[in-house]
């Protein structure tokens, strides 16, 4: 969703915050925009769609002088991307940038900005104008600024520049995320560390309902009551090769390869000093000793959880289920009597997720967060965190992340396992090595994908139990980057009505890898074979037939889904690539989704 970049130092600001904005562009936008200070005032420079529109409206940053300035990337909510909608919006005497969404607007209109001619359509140009209203009724910047804090309701992450205070950047923080980077002689404000890697790795959190003052110099975080507040800066493990493709394509195809490195980095990373395989005692016990485990995810996420589900049953014989963040907050079941959380996000940001979590700790409940994101939101205001050591996940679709969820599920299913079940710190070498194998086929998988989905306008996904929530993920991620309307079914209940959709040449990818189901959804195989449908099936050697198309060495059965969604993210890829998508960037979809 939008990012926000700020820079306040010596150097030339308009390039450094066109760099930062173009790593944010992972985050999905429509229109970007710029605003720079010199001696003799602030310029606004905006363009709709690509970056790369800015950068050649400003020839690359270097029409506009000036050492400090603020950029964003929006991700249209109110209003259209247009320029008049794009941030930076001002006021009289502010300039700002906006991540989230200001839910009482209306009331603060009506209450503060009668007569106020706006010009865009957003809730966010509300904003400067009413720290012109407040600082015009004499309060200073800092008392707008929390005056302004104890009025708007919403989400909001904000980098202000105050045309009376040309030495100073402010930001402000609520719901939506914002880190503050530490340099030499300079400081910078992104809405994630990516966008100012490339000038430091040091960063201060700043919290909901805090607001900061930045200098070239100086960095003073305040409560919303005007308390500074001490905190210690941190180091990002993050450098900035991480952030960049090589010689890869698209980010995704890189993500997809790097897959068995991430297994054997969680091997090492949860291994204690004998080479076991360990988690925290206090995840273990309190997972031991609740009686319920309560998955809350989103979108890929959420289908890890499936999995995770599966996981904690069979191997630590502990009831659990996966929930739809978005459905939970408003639908919450009955919970149990001693239930325990867990928060799958690879962002560690979205705001549906973080809804629930602020829900349930109300409550008083147990919470871990299992994230790819060291210091994100989720990560904060859980009990406990379980970091996926993915490496930044920049493709807007998710592959590594997903299967790095499922390693760790998996790791921690086994250890709240009280009866030795599985060498997990083995299982998960072999998974790696698998996938290495399939990573050498793509080949293959660009061949199967142009020929059953070049020209294919929907598709299933079919398998029966855990393979059923890995067709759910492959179908999604199909469907996010090609277009091709995708559906993950559960095999058997394909006859109940969904059939009728097949017709002649209809793709219908199976999905085998557990024995217990492979003669049924064979049988479903037929039943659309014999309705017209074009099959393929993916398979695990033991269970495979001579018709299956991609056939993948075994694994421990728990673990097949971190292999067979191998191949589908492939498949996704190439159908993609061959529908001339754009792959790392899919229309309408934003990587990190911090809006309810
Ligand atoms: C999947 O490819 C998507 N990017 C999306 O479904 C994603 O998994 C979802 O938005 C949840 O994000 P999170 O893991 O960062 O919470």
């Amino acid at each position: 969703m939008c990012g926000i970049v700020g820079y306040i130092g010596d150097k030339l600001v308009a390039p450094i915050l066109l760099e930062g904005l173009s790593k944010l562009e992972y985050r999905g936008y429509d229109s970007a925009g710029i605003a720079v200070c010199d001696e003799n005032g602030v310029t606004i420079e905006k363009a709709v769609g690509k970056l790369e529109n800015l950068y050649k409206k400003t020839d690359n940053g270097t029409t506009i002088s000036g050492t400090k300035g603020i950029g964003h990337t929006r991700w249209a909510t109110h209003g259209k991307p247009t320029e008049e909608n794009a941030h930076p919006h001002k006021s009289e005497r502010f300039v700002l940038v906006h991540n989230g969404i200001i839910e009482n607007e209306e009331f603060l209109r009506s209450k503060y900005l009668k007569g106020v001619n706006f010009v865009s359509e957003t809730d966010t140009e509300i904003i400067p104008w009413l720290l012109d209203k407040f600082t015009q009724s004499g309060e200073d910047t800092e008392m707008a600024i929390r005056h302004l804090m104890s009025e708007i309701v919403g989400s909001y992450a904000l980098a202000i520049i105050d045309r009376e205070n040309p030495d100073v950047l402010y930001a402000v923080k609520n719901k939506s995320p914002l880190l503050i980077g530490k340099g030499e002689g300079f400081n910078m404000i992104g809405s994630d560390s990516m966008a100012m890697i490339a000038n430091t790795n040091m960063f201060f959190e700043i919290h909901d309902k805090e607001y900061v003052v930045i200098t070239k110099e100086t960095v003073k975080i305040y409560t919303q009551y005007g308390k500074l507040i001490d905190r210690a800066p941190f180091k990002a493990e993050l450098d900035l090769s991480d952030t960049e493709k090589g010689t890869y394509a698209h980010f995704m195809i890189k993500e997809i390869e790097e897959q068995p490195a991430v297994i054997r980095r969680l091997i090492q990373k949860y291994a204690d000093e004998n080479g076991d395989i360990s988690v925290d005692k206090a995840i273990v016990n309190d997972i031991q000793s609740c009686d319920k485990i309560y998955i809350i995810a989103c979108g890929t996420s959420y289908h890890a959880g499936l999995v995770g589900k599966q996981l904690f049953e069979t191997m630590a014989k502990k009831p659990c289920d996966s929930y739809i963040a978005s459905e939970f907050v408003h639908n919450t079941p009955l919970l149990s009597e001693k239930p325990f959380f867990i928060f799958i996000s690879q962002s560690g940001e979205t705001a549906d997720s973080r809804a629930v979590m602020v829900k349930v700790k109300a409550m008083g409940h147990k919470i871990l967060t299992i994230t790819n994101v060291k210091g994100s939101t989720l990560s904060r205001e859980a009990n406990y965190t379980l970091l996926l050591h993915a490496g930044p996940e920049i493709a807007v679709a998710s592959t590594k992340a997903y299967t790095a969820q499922i390693a760790v599920l998996a790791i921690l299913a086994s250890t709240v396992a009280k009866e030795p079940g599985l060498d997990i710190k083995y299982e998960l070498s072999k998974v790696a090595n698998v996938i290495e194998t399939i990573c050498s086929e793509s080949e293959t998988y660009k061949y199967l994908a142009e020929k059953y989905l070049k020209n294919a306008r929907n598709a299933f996904y079919i398998g029966r139990c855990v393979d059923y929530y890995v067709c759910l993920e492959a179908a999604l991620k199909l469907k996010e980057i090609s277009y091709i309307q995708a559906e993950g079914f559960a095999a058997g209940e394909l006859k109940h009505g969904t059939i009728a959709l097949i017709e002649k040449g209809t793709p219908v990818i199976a999905i085998i890898t557990q024995e217990n189901i492979n003669l049924n959804t064979r049988s479903n195989i037929e039943e659309v074979k014999a309705r017209g449908a074009k099959t393929l099936v993916i398979s695990t050697s033991s269970l495979s037939s001579h018709n299956d198309k991609i056939v993948i060495r075994d694994v421990h059965p728990l673990l097949a889904p971190i292999v067979s969604v191998v191949p589908t993210q492939y498949i996704a890829y190439y159908a993609a690539l061959c529908k001339g998508r754009d792959i790392d960037k899919p229309r309408n979809l934003a990587k990190s989704v911090t809006v309810e």
